[in-house]
């Protein structure tokens, strides 16, 4: 492969096997100084574990070589590659969330110390700011991270890693670091990605929205079932041709539903308020697609589990003619309420139990006689739904960690829509998901819609609300503050709403 400039890392020959499953296959990956170089790929496809390979966390396949700087390094060495100026920044940030800024900067690095070993506070928030700063980020280093907006939280991890080398950072790992960002703060994450770049650190780069790859990448290698399908320097291709590189065909994700007739309310929330909420109206109809914008902190993230009763609330919520008791999800449940959380590997999969398991959790009473569950019936229906979903898997009975990340969210989903439904909660439904599969999810929403379930979806993507929805509600500050009805929904307006700018 063409080096690019003075190679900062080259990977070749890497492959790793599960078993007998062949996950990674002769990969190779070049990364230059000062370079953004995206990493894309359906999921499933191998991003995460080729990361993983580098940073010593799985061993390859014998064969697999890294050059770093020039210099041979040993890969599946975590030690090397950090002292060969390799960092990560996982998509769980490794944040401590109750300390400040101050101290999880210093955290990675060591605290100032004046004379009798005190710590120099002062001195010490000045390093946090110029940290900061190396990153184009200015914020108040005394805030816990806690109360960071996601973006700023990313800023404090880059920060912290750029500052925390032995040397010299030398390559930056970023595995879908805006898969929880809204779009507003997407752009602040450019900005700061670009600050890294312009030191001449290499950036490695994965995500599933192309739209960042085509503004923020030099280059981009695409995976295909483990497989390097391609490197393309980003300025000679499109989106579409990049797609196809991906999918093998161009991906349709049109909305066709037609705005139906909508059936009588089945959702109704009045005066609903929580932590950030405060006070919100909102019925959703048979058939109708409601949806929810807003930006980090604007109330969007609680209402789900308001709604559901899986976080205290004031206010009243009724499904059908009953209001529902609060805090009490099963009697939500009863009602014909479901909930797809966001935060899916905390919340959504069961760890321990199978793909097969996980899938048909929701629905056990249906696939027993007698109180025992028919095993052609289970499989069946496992094999069936596994197959709507589009989840890839190594096998029905493989452990549920042993699915990428995208893979979990699909089985997630799918156990939900199956269990019939009369209003459907979705939090932010295809995050990490990929395109093929994302606009798969939206067909299947659209087809239950169709059928007459009621939907309230909130999503940090307002591309994907103007897709789904029939009405969006728009929150700042954990208000009410616009509502746009569907032909007239544009992702760009509902940034703006979000933003409170005016369009
Ligand atoms: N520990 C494991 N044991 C068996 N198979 C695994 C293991 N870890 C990953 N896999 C398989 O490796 C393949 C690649 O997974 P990987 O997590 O690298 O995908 P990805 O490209 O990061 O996908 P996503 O976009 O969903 O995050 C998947 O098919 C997954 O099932
Ligand atoms: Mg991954």
């Amino acid at each position: 492969m063409e080096a690019e400039g003075q190679a900062r890392l080259q990977l070749a020959g890497v492959s790793k096997t599960f078993g007998a499953v062949r996950v990674l296959d002769d990969v190779s990956l070049d990364i230059a100084a000062g370079e953004v170089h995206a990493l894309v790929g359906q999921n499933g496809s191998g991003k995460s574990t080729l990361i993983k390979v580098l940073a010593g966390f799985y061993q390859a396949d014998p064969g697999a070589t890294a050059v770093i700087d020039g210099a041979p390094r040993e890969l599946g060495d975590p030690n090397d590659i950090h002292a060969a100026g390799v960092r990560f920044v996982h998509q769980d940030l490794g944040l401590v969330p109750a300390l400040s800024v101050v101290d999880n900067l210093a955290l990675g690095h060591g605290y100032a110390r004046s004379q009798g070993m005190r710590i120099n506070w002062r001195e010490q928030r000045a390093a946090a700011r110029r940290a900061l700063a190396a990153v184009g980020y200015e914020l108040d280093v005394r805030r816990l991270v806690d109360d960071l907006q996601p973006v700023e939280r990313t800023a404090v991890a880059i920060a912290r890693a750029l500052q925390s080398a032995h040397g010299e950072m030398s390559i930056l790992v970023l595995d879908e670091p805006t898969a929880t960002m809204p779009k507003g703060e997407v752009q602040r994450l450019v900005q700061i990605v670009r600050a890294v770049r312009s030191r001449g650190v290499g950036v490695l780069y994965v995500s599933h929205h192309l739209e960042e790859v085509f503004e923020l990448a030099d280059r981009v290698t695409v995976l295909v079932d483990g497989q390097r399908v391609g490197t393309e320097r980003c300025s000679q291709i499109d989106h579409k041709k990049l797609v196809t590189m991906m999918t093998g065909g161009v991906v349709d994700d049109v909305r066709r539903r037609a705005v139906g007739t909508r059936g009588k309310t089945m959702l109704s929330l009045e005066r609903l308020s929580g932590a950030e909420l405060t006070g919100l109206d909102l019925q959703v109809r048979a058939g109708e697609v409601v949806g929810v914008a807003g930006i980090t902190g604007s109330g969007r993230e609680e209402i789900c589990s308001l709604v559901f009763g899986s976080k205290p609330r004031r206010g009243t919520v009724t499904v059908g003619d009953r209001e529902l008791p609060p805090s009490r999800p099963d009697r939500s449940c009863r009602a014909g309420l479901a909930l797809v959380p966001a935060n899916r590997l905390r919340d959504g999969v069961v760890i321990g139990l199978n793909v097969r398991e996980n899938l048909n959790i929701t629905t056990t009473r249906g696939l027993a006689k007698f109180s025992f569950i028919r095993p052609g019936l289970d499989r069946r229906q496992a094999a069936a739904l596994g197959t709507k979903m589009s989840v890839k898997a190594p096998s029905l009975d493989a452990s549920i960690e042993a699915l990428s990340g995208g893979n979990q969210q699909k089985v997630v989903l799918g156990k939900w829509l199956q269990t019939n439904p009369s209003v459907l909660l979705l939090d932010e439904p295809t995050q990490g998901v990929d395109i093929s599969a994302k606009a798969e999810i939206h067909r299947l929403i659209d087809d239950a819609v169709s059928q007459g379930l009621a939907v309230l979806v909130c999503s940090s993507d307002e591309a994907e609300l103007e897709r789904l929805c029939d009405r969006v509600v728009v929150l700042r500050e954990g208000r009410a503050v616009a509502e746009v009805a569907a032909p007239d929904i544009r992702t760009r307006q509902l940034i703006h709403l979000s933003l409170g700018l005016t369009a």
